[in-house]
């Protein structure tokens, strides 16, 4: 989703290449366009280009544009296509804004304010913010006056970085409901997560829903909602968040895989789950998107073994529509790699309204915006998860609800410690995955079996495919086949069977009898022992021998690698596959 830098210098410096620097770190989150602005001798000078940033870079080559008070934006395309003209800042006369979110209620704002006499020059929702603050200063409000009677009148969710061609040093900023943080260092800065603005301060301030702030040169003067000053904590930046480059390897994707070992063990060493937070639960619900939701899956199975709680997992951006019923006792689990996730924020939302329920979020961007509405908050030590597709963020997830899973099961939590040096040996398969990828490389569609908690384990294996590799996967319970997939089955398309020895390799084992009767290409993800009774027609990766409960914890790892050489062989930039976000954070 859209990212935001805005900058006030302190001295004449150009803060332009500061912003692309600080946009290059922002473009993980996903975008279609990019642009700058800033103000030079009182008037706003902008470029804006369409694609990747160095189109953007390339235009400022081309016509430079200079001024030490600036904001940058990389759009993720909501209202309107992602053309020049649509890309932000967004300018009305005297004042340029960027927008994260979206603005529902623009369509009466745009009415009203066209009855003004304004003019109308993009398809965005955000160019009623543009033209709704220059009407505010035009009849001689301060900036930070037009920005309280802008929030006062916009419904849905947004961050706002605004800048005033006669204010020439000072940003007016507001969120609700989209990520913005505020950064004091040699400059005052504000972005959309704390990396992006990691090289420029040492602090950093999260403000509230609905709070707005007025960044000067020397000082940041915080509101709430009512206009009233407030005062929001600073903290100093984490030193994870300044050092979260690529380093030696060709792809944040391949780095985040092969870091899974320690994010596994950081997150054991983080968390210890005291099992009184279970006492009195009668159910769990599980809240999540995406990845995150096949975590969930798979510690429904846990929770079910090994808590004897009932539990249900829902896909957060449905679960409010459908008006569910929250029974007393019942425990809601969040899971979030961002912590922004509006969908997994609104269900919480609904959560609120709707039960006394105490919500317990698993998240691993620290203070984000999911984490700070948590009763009970658990980090995945995962680190910075820069790559869109998720990783390490998944299999901290899985070790953290293991951790929750297993807490009255001291057995398990001493395996669980095995858990990391387990992945280290499942990462040496890099070189035979490569091989079989190419398998894989020129299907048009493709098909992950597994059974038990392997099940949300084929369907995160198709995911990652799909998101990387754009061929179309799907994930079946292995059991299903019959009821209705097995009708796809030729020789042209692959099936991964996820098959560890474990109390349902047999009933997989005829499942993949099954398919192998109809198709020719069938990859086995199993172990040693569980490879002695596969049929010789398929082809093998053979895994470490594991505990049968931590599997979907090890047998992530090959999914990973299998989607990640598959899309290096399509030639897809796996960091930043097309038309996705990082966090998404509108509905
Ligand atoms: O940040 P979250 O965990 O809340 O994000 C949920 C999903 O958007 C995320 O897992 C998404 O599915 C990933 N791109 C999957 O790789």
């Amino acid at each position: 989703m859209c990212g935001i830098i805005g900058i006030v210098g302190k001295s004449n410096e150009n803060v332009v290449d500061r912003i692309i620097r600080s946009l290059e770190k922002l473009e993980y989150r996903g975008y279609d366009s990019a642009g700058i602005a800033v103000i030079s001798n009182g008037q706003i000078l902008r470029q804006r280009a369409v694609g990747k940033l160095y189109n953007l870079k390339e235009k400022l080559i081309n016509e430079p544009i200079c001024g030490n008070t600036g904001i940058g934006h990389t759009r993720w395309a909501t209202h309107g296509k992602p053309t020049e003209n649509n890309a932000h800042p967004i300018i009305s006369k005297d004042v340029a804004i960027v927008h994260n979110g979206i603005i529902e209620n623009y369509k009466e704002l745009k009415f009203d304010l066209q009855k003004d006499g304004y003019i109308f020059e993009t398809a965005t929702d955000t160019e009623v913010a543009a033209h709704f603050l220059q009407r505010e200063i035009d009849q001689g409000f301060s900036p930070s006056e037009a920005f309280a009677k802008l929030l006062k009148i916009v419904e849905g969710t947004y961050a706002f970085v605004a800048l005033f061609s006669m204010f020439p040093n000072t940003l007016m900023v507001a969120r609700h409901r989209s990520p913005l943080i505020i950064g004091f260092g040699d400059n005052l800065c504000v972005g959309s997560d704390a990396n992006s603005i990691s090289s420029i301060c040492n602090e950093i301030a999260y403000f509230e829903d609905g709070d707005f702030a007025e960044i000067s040169k020397d000082y940041v003067i915080f509101f709430d909602k009512n206009f009233k000053r407030v005062e929001r904590k600073r903290t100093a930046i984490s030193p994870d968040l300044t050092n979260c480059g690529k380093g030696e390897y060709a792809h944040y994707m391949l780095k985040e895989i092969i870091e899974q070992p320690n994010a596994i063990r950081k997150t054991i060493l983080h968390n210890s789950v005291n099992a009184d937070l279970l006492d009195g639960v009668s159910r769990i619900l599980i809240l999540a998107c995406g990845t995150s939701y096949h975590a969930g899956m798979v510690a429904r199975y846990w929770f079910e073994k090994f808590l004897k709680i009932p539990t249900n997992v829902e896909i957060a951006s449905e679960y409010k529509y459908r008006n569910p019923i929250i029974e007393n006792r019942t425990l809601v689990i969040v899971v979030t790699q961002s912590g922004e996730t509006i969908d997994s924020l609104e269900a919480v939302e609904y959560v609120r309204k709707n039960s006394n329920s105490k919500v317990l979020v698993i998240a691993n961007v620290k203070n984000s915006a999911i984490a700070r509405v948590a009763d009970f908050l658990f980090y995945t030590e995962a680190g910075v998860e820069i790559g869109v597709a998720s990783t390490k963020a998944f299999t901290a997830q899985l070790t953290l609800l293991a951790g929750l899973a297993f807490c009255k099961h001291e057995f398990l939590l001493q395996e669980l410690q095995n858990v990391p040096t387990l992945c280290e040996e499942t990462l040496l398969l890099y070189e035979h995955i490569k091989k079989i990828a190419n398998d894989i490389k020129l299907a048009n569609n493709a098909i992950f079996l597994g059974r038990g908690t392997l099940y949300p384990l084929a369907l995160e294996g198709a995911l990652k495919l799909k998101e990387i590799s754009y061929i179309h996967a799907e994930g079946f319970a292995a059991g299903e086949m019959k009821h209705g997939p097995i009708a796809l089955i030729d020789d042209n398309i692959p099936i991964v069977c996820i098959c560890p020895r474990n109390e349902l390799f047999e009933k997989t084992i005829s499942n993949i009898q099954e398919v192998l009767a109809r198709g020719n290409n069938v990859i086995v993800l199993t172990d040693r022992i569980g490879s002695e009774s596969l049929p010789s027609e398929t082809e093998k990766i053979i895994l470490p021998n594991v505990h049968v409960e931590f599997a979907p914890i090890i047998y992530s790892i090959p999914l990973q690698l299998l989607a990640y050489h598959v899309a290096l062989l399509r030639n897809v930039d796996v960091d930043k596959p097309r038309n996705l976000a990082k966090s998404v954070t509108v509905e």
